[in-house]
């Protein structure tokens, strides 16, 4: 098949979400590699939604580990509890930051991150991945982007 991204060119972040997610949906519906399923949702993410970094971090024993992403370079293991990663994983539970600067122990991956969102995925009641998206822009996330990205990180979790 043949894997064409529509870009929603629509100001409005909810119309954006709502022609992306189906597509995502769709694209992993027939791929049961986590690897490839997790580099087209990067992908997917950041052209469809033009964020400045996304990408995955997989539970590897007692650290986070680098997966699938999308932007400048980023730092390849974190500690559970630490950044704001590693809190969306000891907490299992979404972490919304408005300011980088304001987070006690943000992971600088890059000094253009200016805020931030994690969200983890489960796997028998445990954060088996989370999902981390970053921005250039101080406070560019919010309630929208929480539901639809929760959204998709139920949709990663049938492929779990
Ligand atoms: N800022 C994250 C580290 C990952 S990078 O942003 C890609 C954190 O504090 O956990």
């Amino acid at each position: 098949m043949a894997e064409n991204l529509i870009v929603s060119t629509s100001t409005d972040k909810q119309e954006r979400y709502d022609s992306l997610l189906p597509q995502i949906e769709a694209l992993i519906s027939y791929e049961d590699n986590l690897v490839a399923n997790l580099s087209n949702i990067a992908a997917a993410l950041r052209y469809g939604m033009n964020f400045f970094w996304v990408g995955f971090y997989v539970v590897k024993e007692a650290q986070l580990v680098l997966g699938p992403f999308q932007g400048p370079i980023a730092c390849t293991r974190i500690a559970k509890g630490k950044g704001v990663c590693g809190t969306a994983w000891s907490e299992k539970r979404t972490v919304l930051v408005e300011n980088v600067d304001e987070f006690p122990g943000h992971i600088a991956c890059s000094s253009d991150s200016k805020s931030e969102i994690v969200l983890p995925a489960f796997k028998n009641e445990e954060v088996a991945l989370i999902l981390d998206v970053d921005s250039d822009q101080l406070n560019d996330f919010d309630e929208i982007d929480q539901k639809n990205l929760e959204k998709l990180m139920r949709l990663i979790e049938g492929k779990l």
